[in-house]
C-alpha cells in the first residue's frame, strides 16, 4: 500500500482515540449502605447515605440510585461535616448533584487542594417553600490536573433549610448540562390571566413575578417541564399593559416550563369547570389548586363571604393564599379570584374576619363599615396581620402590619369577634409556649389595630387539645337566652365550654368530643351572624382528596352549632343548614312506615348523584336499621346504640327511644348527623360513578319510621363559572 494512504489511514483510526474523552470517574455515589472511607462527624450525616427524605422531610427528589448524602439526620438543627479520602484530580470536571438550604458560609460542598478550599456549592433554598429536589451543578477544576483534594459537605446551619443534599460526585471530561438558573421571561400584560403548566408531583421551582422591579409574588411551583397535568390561572388583569418579568429559580435545560406559560382571556378549562368526575355536588370545592382551613367566614351587604387557605400553583398543600367565594343563600357558592397573596411577611396563614359597624379602626370609607380580615403572615418572625374592604370585593393590607408580633414561632390563626359587653374586640390565638404546650391566647382591642394580652387558658388536660385554628362563641342552652355558654372550639373540634367576663375564659367543662368521622379539621363559624337569625354557622375543612383532578379537597357543608341539655350537661349538636333544602330536586317518601326484615326497598326507584336522605325511627324489634348510599352502608346497631358509617363506627344514643338520622351524600364524601345532631359523622368516601342507588334495610326484626324520604339533589354548581 502507498505509505501516505497507510498513514492517512492510521490518523484516520487513532484521532478519535486522541479527541474521544476519557471514561468519568465516579468519586462517589453514596450507594451500597455505608459511607465507606468519608468520615463523617456530629450528627447531621448519620453514620450512612439516606435512602431519601428523612423522618419529617419533604419528599426529596432528583438523586441518583438508592442513597444520597442528606444532613437532615435528626432534623434541621444537627450539625456535622463528613470528608471523602483523598484522590487525584485527572478530569477537567467535578461534577455532582446539589440541594437543600443555600448559605454560602455554613451549608457547603468544598474542594479542598493541599488543605485549601479552592471550590464551594451550596444549595438552592433560602427562605420557606422551595424543594428538596437536587439538580446538576459542576467545577472547573482543570487547573488542578494531577493535585491531590479531598471533599468536604459541611453543614453548620441550624433552623429552616439547615441542611444540604448532595450526591453522585464524578470526575469529568464532558461539562454536564446544569440546570438554567434565574431564568427569566418578559411578557406583556394584555389578557386576564397568565396560564402557567402544572405537573403534579414534578420538582418544585420557584417562580417569581416582577413588575417595574418590585417583586409582585412567588410561588413554589410543580412547573411542568412539557405537557401539563392542568393549567394553573394567575390573574394578572390588574396590571394590564405593564412589562411582567417571570423568574424561574432554576430549569433544567430540557424543560419547556417557562416558555409554555401563556396569556388568556378565558381560562384553559372553562368548559369542564365544574364538570369534573370528581366534583363534589353539594360540597364547595376551588376551581383550582389545593384548599384547607376556611377562612374569613362573615356576612358582609347580604352575602356570606367564604375565604379559604388555598394553593393555587398546586395540587397539595402550599404557597398559602386566601381563596375567596361568596353566596347569598349558603348553598350556591361564586369563586372569586384570591385576596390575599405571600408577601414579604410570609405566606398567608388562617385567620377570620369581622364586620367593623362601628369603625372602630377608622378603616371604613365615605359611611361604609370596613370588612377586616385577620389573618396569619407566616414568616419568619410569624405574625398577625389585618387586611381591610369596603366593598367585599377588593382587599388592602394595612400598611401598618403586623398588628401583632411574634410571641412564639408558629403561633397562629387569630379569630376575631366583638365583645358587646365590654365594647371591644376579642382575639383568640393558637400559641405554643415552651412550658404550657399548646395554649390559647386571648387578647383585646378597641381599633383592631392595637392589641393587649388579657388571659391565657389555664386549667386544660395535660394532653392540650385546643391545638391550631381556635373559635370562641356564646350560645344558648337548648335554645333559650336565659342559660349561655361560652364554647372554645380548636382545630379537631374538640370543645371546652365555660364563661367569659370579656378576658378572661372560665372552664366548667373541657375535652368534650366534637365531631365523631374523619376527614374534618379546622373548622369555623361566621361572625356577624345576625344575619343568620343569630344562628352559629360553622364549615369545616372536609379532607376529599380527588387524585386526577386539577383541584383538591373541598369544604363540609354549612352546619348550624347549638347546646342541648343532655345528662352530663350542655352538649353542642350539629344540624345541616335548612338552606341545603333548596337543592332537593325531587322528594321520595315512605312516611309512617314500618319496615321489617325482607321487606322490599322502598326507594327502589331512586336514583341520585348527590343525595338527602332522612330517617326518624323507633328502633322496636330490630337488630339493625341500614341505609345504603351509593354504594356506601350505614349501619345503625341499636344495642350498641352506634352508628358505622362505612366501616367508621361512632356512639349515636337513641333520645326518648328514637333515632334520627340525617344524611347527604357526595361524589366525594358523606356526612351523616345522628342523635339529634350530637352525632356528626363526616367521611371521605368515593362512591363508583354508576352506582347511584338508595336502600333501606332492616334486620333482625322491624323498626316504625315517622320520617323516611329520599331526596336526590341539585348540583350546587349548576350555572356556575
Ligand atoms: C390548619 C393549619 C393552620 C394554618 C394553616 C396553614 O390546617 O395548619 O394552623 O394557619 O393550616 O395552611
Amino acid at each position: 500500500m502507498n505509505p501516505r494512504i497507510l498513514a492517512l489511514l492510521l490518523l484516520a483510526l487513532l484521532l478519535p482515540l486522541a479527541t474521544r474523552a476519557a471514561e468519568d470517574l465516579v468519586v462517589a455515589d453514596f450507594e451500597g449502605g455505608s459511607y465507606g472511607q468519608w468520615q463523617a462527624i456530629g450528627d447531621a450525616f448519620g453514620t450512612a447515605p439516606a435512602p431519601g427524605p428523612l423522618p419529617g422531610q419533604m419528599p426529596v427528589d432528583g438523586f441518583k440510585g438508592k442513597g444520597l448524602v442528606n444532613s437532615f439526620n435528626t432534623g434541621d438543627d444537627a450539625t456535622g461535616s463528613l470528608t471523602s479520602p483523598p484522590f487525584r484530580i485527572q478530569r477537567k470536571y467535578l461534577a455532582f448533584l446539589i440541594g437543600g438550604g443555600r448559605n454560602e458560609s455554613k451549608l457547603t460542598l468544598q474542594l479542598l487542594v493541599d488543605g485549601q478550599p479552592v471550590r464551594s456549592a451550596t444549595g438552592p433554598n433560602s427562605q420557606s417553600g422551595g424543594s428538596e429536589s437536587l439538580s446538576q451543578e459542576s467545577w472547573d477544576v482543570s487547573e488542578f490536573d494531577g493535585r491531590m483534594a479531598t471533599l468536604r459537605i459541611v453543614d453548620d446551619a441550624q433552623g429552616g433549610w439547615g441542611h444540604l443534599n448532595v450526591d453522585h460526585i464524578v470526575q469529568t471530561d464532558r461539562k454536564p448540562a446544569g440546570p438554567r438558573k434565574d431564568v427569566t421571561r418578559t411578557l406583556k400584560a394584555r389578557r386576564p390571566y397568565l396560564q402557567i403548566p402544572i405537573r403534579n408531583g414534578a420538582p418544585k421551582r420557584v417562580l417569581t413575578l416582577f413588575i417595574d422591579g418590585q417583586k409582585i409574588v412567588r410561588n413554589d411551583v410543580e412547573l411542568a417541564p412539557g405537557t401539563p397535568d392542568w393549567w394553573a390561572v394567575m390573574d394578572i388583569s390588574p396590571w394590564k399593559g405593564k412589562e411582567l418579568v417571570l423568574q424561574v429559580d432554576t430549569l433544567p435545560v430540557d424543560s419547556q416550563g417557562l416558555d409554555l406559560i401563556y396569556e388568556s382571556s378565558v381560562p384553559a378549562d372553562q368548559g369542564s369547570l365544574y364538570k369534573e368526575p370528581l366534583r363534589g355536588q353539594i360540597h364547595f370545592s376551588p376551581k383550582r389548586g389545593w384548599n384547607n382551613d376556611p377562612n374569613g367566614m362573615v356576612y358582609y351587604n347580604g352575602e356570606y363571604h367564604l375565604f379559604f387557605q388555598h394553593n393555587p400553583y398546586g395540587w397539595g398543600w402550599g404557597n398559602m393564599h386566601w381563596g375567596h367565594a361568596v353566596s347569598r343563600d349558603l348553598v350556591h357558592w361564586r369563586e372569586l379570584g384570591d385576596v390575599l397573596l405571600p408577601d414579604d411577611l410570609g405566606p398567608m396563614f388562617s385567620g377570620s374576619a369581622v364586620v367593623d359597624w362601628k369603625n372602630t379602626s377608622g378603616l371604613g370609607k365615605e359611611g361604609r363599615p370596613p370588612m377586616v380580615l385577620i389573618y396569619t403572615a407566616a414568616g419568619n418572625p410569624t405574625v398577625q396581620c389585618i387586611a381591610t374592604s369596603t366593598d367585599g370585593r377588593t382587599f388592602t393590607k394595612y400598611p401598618g402590619n403586623p398588628v401583632l408580633k411574634q410571641i412564639t414561632g408558629g403561633n397562629r390563626d387569630p379569630k376575631v369577634m366583638w365583645h358587646e359587653p365590654t365594647q371591644r374586640w376579642v382575639m383568640v390565638l393558637y400559641v405554643e409556649l415552651p412550658n404550657r404546650g399548646h395554649t390559647v391566647h386571648f387578647f383585646t382591642s378597641p381599633n383592631l389595630k392595637d392589641w393587649t394580652l388579657a388571659s391565657i387558658t389555664d386549667g386544660l388536660p395535660k394532653s392540650n387539645y385546643l391545638f391550631e385554628c381556635p373559635d370562641f362563641f356564646e350560645l344558648p342552652v337548648d335554645g333559650t337566652s336565659d342559660q349561655r355558654c361560652w364554647v372554645l372550639l380548636g382545630a379537631n373540634s374538640e370543645y371546652a365550654i365555660g364563661t367569659f367576663d370579656g378576658t378572661r375564659f372560665t372552664l366548667e367543662q373541657s375535652r368534650l368530643p366534637g365531631h365523631r368521622g374523619q376527614g374534618f379539621y379546622a373548622p369555623q363559624t361566621f361572625s356577624d351572624i345576625q344575619a343568620s337569625d343569630g344562628r352559629r354557622i360553622q364549615i369545616g375543612w372536609f379532607q376529599t382528596e380527588t387524585k386526577g383532578m386539577s383541584f383538591n379537597q373541598s369544604m363540609t357543608v354549612p352546619i348550624e352549632l347549638r347546646l342541648a341539655s343532655t345528662a352530663s350537661g350542655p352538649r353542642m349538636t350539629f344540624t345541616p343548614v335548612h338552606e341545603l333544602e333548596r337543592l332537593r330536586a325531587k322528594t321520595v317518601q315512605a312516611d309512617g312506615r314500618t319496615l321489617h326484615a325482607g321487606d322490599p326497598n322502598p326507594f327502589a326507584k331512586v336514583r341520585g348523584d348527590a343525595l338527602e336522605l332522612r330517617a326518624d325511627f323507633e328502633p322496636g324489634s330490630a337488630r339493625e336499621v341500614v341505609l345504603r348510599v351509593r354504594g356506601a352502608t350505614v349501619v345503625y346497631d341499636v344495642a350498641k346504640e352506634e352508628i358505622v358509617v362505612d366501616g367508621h363506627k361512632a356512639p349515636a344514643p337513641l333520645r326518648d327511644g328514637r333515632q334520627s338520622i340525617t344524611l347527604y351524600a357526595d361524589r366525594t364524601g358523606l356526612e351523616v348527623f345522628a342523635s339529634g345532631g350530637l352525632t356528626y359523622v363526616p367521611k371521605p368516601f368515593q362512591p363508583r360513578a354508576e352506582d347511584q342507588s338508595v336502600e333501606v334495610d332492616v334486620k333482625g326484626g322491624s323498626a316504625a319510621f315517622q320520617t323516611l324520604r329520599a331526596y336526590p339533589l341539585r348540583s350546587i354548581w349548576k350555572g356556575t363559572r
